[in-house]
């Protein structure tokens, strides 16, 4: 069963405080939503395998840790994702970099696929999907049959702010998946903003509205 980790460092915990404030601009907005993916890439990476590798260090043959061949693919869902992505690069910065595009349609209120473009190699690649937040889930889950389709095998979710009613979608959809979030906020109002949350997290990075 896939979990839930609301990701409570003190770092994450004060810079998403103050991206909830409405009067942070678009830089600072930008700014902190890279540093808390980074963090929650961090955290979401705890897991990555390592293998054994011996050299010389200017003092001493040693065996030490490193990364094994597993690559990793970030997936941003557009347009907010986007503004996770520089973040998490700067901590993999060999990860390749596949989108997802995806809007509501105005009558079914379903969420329609309209682009993707993926690494090739999928498949042998972990994929972190991100998108700031996870409101009714709809996105995301859909976003992740989309990548199962493709024959991503691991998918981890990465997301800043997220409502319960998303966080159950997905994993009663997707069982295998784990989330990354670093709240889980009180709940949707009414018209889909998740509570107290940030705002339109696409708006606020791109300065549109
Ligand atoms: N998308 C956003 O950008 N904000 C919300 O509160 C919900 C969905």
């Amino acid at each position: 069963m896939g979990k839930v980790y609301e990701v409570k460092h003190p770092l994450i915990q004060h810079k998403l405080t103050m991206i909830r404030h409405k009067e942070v601009g678009t830089k600072d907005f930008r700014a902190l939503v890279d540093e808390l993916a980074m963090l929650l890439t961090y955290e979401a990476s705890r897991d990555l395998p390592l293998e054994d590798i011996s050299f010389d260090t200017p003092v001493a043959h040693t065996t030490q840790k490193q990364l094994t061949g597993k690559k990793l693919a970030v997936v941003p869902i557009l347009r907010a994702g986007l503004g996770m992505v520089d973040g998490i690069l700067e901590l993999i910065p060999a990860a390749k970099v596949g989108h997802i595009g995806m809007y509501r349609d105005e009558e079914s209120l379903e969420p329609v696929e309209y682009f993707i473009k993926l690494p090739e190699d999928i498949q042998s690649r972990e994929v972190l999907l991100v998108d700031p937040m996870l409101a009714t889930g709809g996105s995301a889950r859909d976003a992740i049959s989309a990548l199962k389709a493709r024959g991503a095998q691991k998918i981890k979710l990465i997301t800043l702010v997220s409502a319960p009613e998303g966080v159950e979608a997905v994993l009663a959809e997707h069982p295998d998946v784990d989330i990354f979030t670093a709240s889980i906020d009180e709940g949707l109002n009414d018209q889909g903003y998740i509570v107290p949350g940030l705002g339109d997290a696409g708006d606020r990075l791109f300065g549109t509205h």
